[in-house]
């Protein structure tokens, strides 16, 4: 028998809510974090789990994540604190056998809930796990530089997406995928998560127009990374147009098609047009 927070994967949680906080993505309680804890890593920590909480609705259902447990950040708690007092900042929760209920196990031990983001983090985590079961990171940030992009490009994945790759080379190599673009809408309930999660059956990368952004991943340093990546080039666009509106030079699409080849990556065509 672990304490909780002697896992290696609380620890590696704990870890990325202050590399993100320095990062200046989580002002006050903005942001928040999720974890599909893998089965052999809930038979270490069981003897530190309870079992006695109140089952609650979360709002939505995710039938595929039925009995499986994750640790979460708590709605409200800044993530500046998280390194400092993990077991009031942070919980782990067990979804019921149908999907529509949790209950805290661990964690958050001054009160509160679950993050607010919660039906999107699950719904998220559903689409992932069902595509690929060895997604296990959902993380929401509140990134600067893409927020800023949001009032000025147009709200459409193909402009971000290509915008974007064209700002760094590695770019197109990160996120092949793209970015899916959701339009406005009010945070923190299951109209969102529902078209949160319609785009990541195609990305690993959702924008909220003048929010932030979620990424998922396998694991915390490949979504931490992804998160940072696309941060990054949204700093060189803004850069960039506030210099000059004319780009001397690009990488173009045929530039494109031939990183693709090189690094056997798949760019759809979509994302290629001429401009
Ligand atoms: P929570 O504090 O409930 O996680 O909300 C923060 C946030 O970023 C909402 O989108
Ligand atoms: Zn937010």
């Amino acid at each position: 028998m672990m304490d909780v927070l002697d896992a290696e994967f609380a620890l590696r949680f704990l870890h990325m809510c202050r590399n993100g906080h320095l990062m200046g993505w989580h002002e006050r309680n903005g942001g928040n974090l999720s974890y599909r804890i893998k089965a052999e890593e809930v038979e270490e920590i069981r003897g530190d789990l309870s079992f006695d909480g109140e089952w609650k609705p979360i709002g939505t259902s995710v039938p595929a994540l039925a009995n499986e447990f994750f640790m979460v950040t708590g709605s409200g708690k800044y993530f500046a604190n998280v390194l400092l007092n993990p077991k009031d900042s942070v919980c782990i929760l067990e979804i019921d056998d149908q999907g529509e209920n949790y209950r805290i196990c661990w964690g958050l031990v001054n009160g509160g809930r679950p993050t607010s983001e919660l039906p999107t983090h699950l719904m998220n985590h559903e689409v992932k796990k069902k595509l690929d079961p060895k997604y296990r990171v959902i993380y929401h940030a509140h990134c600067t530089n893409i927020i800023a992009l949001t009032y000025v490009l147009p709200l459409n994945d193909e402009t971000f997406t290509r915008e974007l790759w064209e700002m760094a080379t590695e770019c197109p190599i990160v996120f092949p995928d793209g970015i899916g673009v959701v339009g406005w809408m009010v945070p923190g309930g299951r109209e969102i998560a529902v078209e949160t999660s319609k785009r990541m059956l195609v990305h690993d990368i959702v924008l909220w127009a003048h929010h932030g952004l979620f990424c998922a991943g396998e694991d915390f340093d490949s979504t931490f990374g992804l998160m940072h990546t696309v941060e990054k080039s949204a700093e060189i666009l803004i850069k960039v147009m506030s210099m000059t509106p004319i780009r001397r030079q690009t990488i173009t699409p045929e530039n494109f098609r031939d990183l693709a080849k090189g690094f056997k990556v798949e760019l759809p065509e979509k994302y290629l047009f001429e401009k």
